[in-house]
């Protein structure tokens, strides 16, 4: 049986720790549960909203619809050799503790991706990504229901259309695809490890040379994490709240011009990503308050609240950003958060 709730206060479901409310809200703990939803009057007349871990949204207002509050559990081994494993995640099982969970076993493929906050089933929308892995390189199949006849689908790694921070479920498939679990393929020895990201290479150098485990990367990152980002237990924030943006080549040019330490990477053959981090620095954004809102001071990247600021201000605040990096170096940069 479902329960729909009333007048609900967001807060402990969003990490940035904004305090809005929903209209109508939704606990959904089984597919049987999500196909009684669909069904009902109310979810075909108002508007929705999928919610897993929150982590990746801003709430600027009071959301005058239904929330759904995705909380399938389980993680099941589905087929296994001496190399390889295949394990299916419930959309609502909380990613760090699934990865911690593979770490455990000394399964490889995430541990790059250790202490990313959020749930597995929203990890696919935005392809999470960290340390040089993104959550696309381990993915068979992303499972989900539709939001209008209740179907299952599986949808193979392709049809996902993973990229950049992208998927095709923030695209042509939002709020279409309730996503219910995930399948992942990996590793039980002769792991890849990726360690090629500067930081996570000097971390790992530091600890002198015996040989890399799954825990060793998986502890290395977590340490990074922790010295940069902050936790948002403590202080509310969303992880990076821009994208790194894309420039030609040409541009990045002029710019070294008169910045010559400005980082890129190669993005595609023609285009480089920018540190967007990096270009709100240097327009003096980073560690700036205003009343209870800011720039992290060790991420620029980062928009944080204090505590008791609203989503109007930091999205007013990541728009004064905007406009500062367009002046200084004419990049748009777009959010890499849901602004609601
Ligand atoms: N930088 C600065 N100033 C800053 C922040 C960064 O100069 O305030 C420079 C750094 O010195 C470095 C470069 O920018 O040269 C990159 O910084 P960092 O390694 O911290 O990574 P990022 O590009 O800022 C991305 C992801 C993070 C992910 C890290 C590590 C995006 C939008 N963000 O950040 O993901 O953890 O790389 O892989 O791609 C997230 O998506 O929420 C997130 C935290």
């Amino acid at each position: 049986m479902i329960h729909i709730e009333k007048n609900v206060s967001l807060y402990p479901y969003n990490t940035f720790g904004i305090d809005v409310r929903a209209r109508f809200f939704c606990k959904i703990a089984t597919v049987p549960q999500l196909q009684e939803l669909i069904a009902s009057s109310l979810y075909k007349t108002e508007a929705r909203l999928i919610l897993g871990g929150g982590s990746n949204i801003l709430f600027t207002k009071d959301f005058q619809g239904l929330v759904v509050h995705m909380e399938l559990k389980g993680i099941q081994t589905l087929a296994e050799t001496d190399e390889r494993i295949r394990i299916n995640v419930g959309a609502g099982e909380s990613w760090h503790d699934f990865v911690m969970h593979c770490v455990n076993q000394n399964w490889g493929g995430i541990e790059n991706l250790s202490l990313i906050p959020g749930t597995a089933g929203a990890a696919p929308i935005q392809n999470i990504g960290a340390y040089g892995v993104e959550i696309a390189n381990v993915i068979e199949t992303v499972e989900g229901v539709d939001a209008s006849t209740g179907l299952v689908h599986v949808f193979e790694k392709d049809e996902c259309r993973f990229g950049y921070r992208e998927s095709a479920f923030k695209v042509e498939l939002k709020e279409k695809i309730f996503i219910s679990s995930v399948t992942l393929t990996l590793t039980k020895k002769n792991h890849l490890f990726d360690i090629h990201y500067g930081a996570l290479r000097d971390m790992l150098q530091q600890q002198h040379g015996d040989e890399l485990t799954v825990r060793k990367i998986s502890d290395a990152v977590i340490q990074i994490r922790q010295s940069k980002l902050p936790d948002y237990r403590k202080i509310g924030n969303a992880g990076s709240f821009f994208k790194n943006p894309a420039i030609s080549h040409q541009h990045l040019q002029q710019l070294q011009k008169n910045y010559p330490l400005v980082p890129s990477y190669p993005s595609d053959s023609q285009n480089v990503k920018v540190a967007a981090g990096w270009l709100i620095e240097q327009c003096g954004w980073k560690g700036k308050r205003v009343n209870n809102i800011g720039v992290h001071p060790f991420q620029a990247l980062v928009l944080v609240n204090y505590g008791g600021g609203t989503g109007e201000e930091i999205l007013r605040l990541a728009e004064q950003i905007q406009t500062s990096v367009k002046e200084k170096f004419q990049v748009n940069l777009t959010p890499e958060v849901n602004i609601i």
